[in-house]
Formats: structure tokens, C-alpha cells, sequence
């Protein structure tokens, strides 16, 4: 009988137990999605950004306007839609709506953009630092994809999209879209950050400030100094 009641007592015991270490494992996993944001977390409603270029001095964001002089238009962004010229080398353009161009942004980790692509047009190999993408097709036929970096054997996801469909791009993978179809394709895309950034790879690599020495890009790409002279000419 009394073996009886100590089991129940240590069973108890270690019910009690299983709840402490569920309640830190609550914790913990809270506590890490806040440690690992990409952009920091709002304190306070919002932090409309001002033009602070003159203070001379940099924080990790924008300063924030007077929230008594936040107004309805902080918030609001117009005519996204509107038609590109994409008669240039790439058949390719877009509007990025980073934070420089929303102020309402400011502090909130998003951002988005609008891009279209002309038949046989494709978006070059780039990347964005700070942001996941959401890509979003609304008109025509594109092939999208990403690569995956070496630890994951330099896979190459990718998908033909058709309207409605959507594809993502995971923070600082180096992708891109080909329009494959006969008409203008038309993308709507999210990030998860308010300033993503851009680094497209050609010229980064080709048209650096000041460039970088020939031989040295010969080497790394195993491709003769006059195809990278060619390339360091075009970029
Ligand atoms: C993108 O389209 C806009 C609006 O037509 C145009 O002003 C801009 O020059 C275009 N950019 C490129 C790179 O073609
Ligand atoms: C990468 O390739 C190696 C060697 O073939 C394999 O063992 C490993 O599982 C692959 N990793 C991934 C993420 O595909
Ligand atoms: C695009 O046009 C070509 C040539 O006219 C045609 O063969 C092809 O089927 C068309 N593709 C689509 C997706 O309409």
C-alpha cells in the first residue's frame, strides 16, 4: 500500500517536472524568434521614418517622425502598378518599395515591389542580404529560380510559374526569373524586411569600385584575362 502511494508521489513528481521543462522550451522557443529577426521589432505603433541624412550621424533603421505629425499618407503608396519600360539589355524592370520610398516601412520588417519582364526577359543573378522574397506572378509565364549554397550542394530549386502561383527565395540566395512565355510577365513581390538591399552578382564582381585586378577574376573563374577585360568593360 504504501509503495503504492510513493509511486503515485513520484509520478506526480515528475508530471510537475515535464511541465517545468515544457514551460522553458515555451520560453526559449519565444525567446529565440526574437533573437534570430532579421529586422528589429517595433516598440511602439509605428515609427514613421524622416529624412535624417543631415544628422550626420547612423542607426541601425531610421530615426522616427513626431507620431503627432504621422499622417494617413505615411501609410500610403500609389500607382505601384505602373507600366516599366523594359526595352534595355536585361528585358527587365522594377520598382523596388524599400523603406528610402515608404517611410511607413520604417521598423516594421517588410517591404515590396512590382517588376515586369519582356518576352525573353529575366531579372539577373542577384541576391538581397537582409530579406526573404515572396514572389508573386499576376500575368504571363515565368521561370523562377534559386541555388543553394555549397552545404547544400549548390542545388538548384526552380519552378515555371503561371498566374496565382507564387515562389520564394530565401534570405541571401542567389536567383532569378526568365520570362519563357509571349507576353509581358508580371510579378508582385513581398520581403521580409524593410531595406532587403540588392547584390547582383555581375556587377558586383564586374563592375566593382575600384575593379578588381583582372588576374585575380581570371583565376577565380578559371576563364581567359580577355574574356574578364570583355566583362569588366560591359559591367
Ligand atoms: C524602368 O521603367 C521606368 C518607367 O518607364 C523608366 O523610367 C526606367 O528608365 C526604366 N529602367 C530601366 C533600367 O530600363
Ligand atoms: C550533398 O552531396 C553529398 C555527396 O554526394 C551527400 O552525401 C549529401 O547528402 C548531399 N547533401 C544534400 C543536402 O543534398
Ligand atoms: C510563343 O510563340 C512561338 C512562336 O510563335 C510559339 O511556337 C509558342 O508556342 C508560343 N508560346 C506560347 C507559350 O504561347
Amino acid at each position: 500500500m504504501e509503495a503504492v502511494v510513493e509511486s503515485e508521489g513520484v509520478t506526480q513528481y515528475i508530471y510537475f517536472f515535464q511541465k517545468i521543462i515544457y514551460f522553458f522550451v515555451v520560453i526559449l522557443a519565444l525567446a529565440s524568434s526574437f533573437a534570430f529577426g532579421y529586422d528589429p521589432s517595433p516598440l511602439q505603433d509605428y515609427c514613421v521614418a524622416i529624412n535624417d541624412t543631415e544628422l550626420g550621424v547612423f542607426v541601425n533603421g531610421n530615426f522616427c517622425k513626431d507620431p503627432k505629425e504621422v499622417t494617413s499618407n505615411d501609410f500610403f503608396f500609389s500607382n505601384l502598378f505602373t507600366l516599366l519600360d523594359t526595352n534595355n539589355q536585361f528585358g527587365f524592370n522594377i520598382t523596388f518599395v524599400f523603406i528610402d520610398k515608404f517611410p511607413g516601412l520604417n521598423t516594421l520588417g517588410i517591404s515590396l515591389a512590382y517588376g515586369q519582364f519582356a518576352p525573353r526577359g529575366v531579372s539577373p543573378l542577384h541576391f538581397h542580404p537582409r530579406g526573404t522574397e515572396m514572389v508573386i506572378l499576376l500575368e504571363g509565364t515565368l521561370l523562377v529560380g534559386f541555388i543553394a549554397s555549397d552545404q547544400n550542394n549548390n542545388t538548384f530549386f526552380y519552378k515555371i510559374l503561371y498566374p496565382g502561383d507564387v515562389f520564394i527565395f530565401p534570405i541571401g540566395q542567389i536567383h532569378f526569373g526568365y520570362n519563357i512565355g509571349n507576353t509581358t510577365a508580371v510579378v508582385l513581390v513581398a520581403y521580409g524586411s524593410q531595406n532587403p538591399g540588392v547584390t547582383a552578382i555581375s556587377n558586383t564582381i564586374f563592375g566593382s569600385n575600384p575593379p578588381i585586378n583582372p588576374y585575380i577574376l581570371a583565376k577565380a573563374f578559371q576563364l581567359d584575362i580577355d574574356v574578364i577585360e570583355y566583362l569588366l568593360s560591359v559591367f
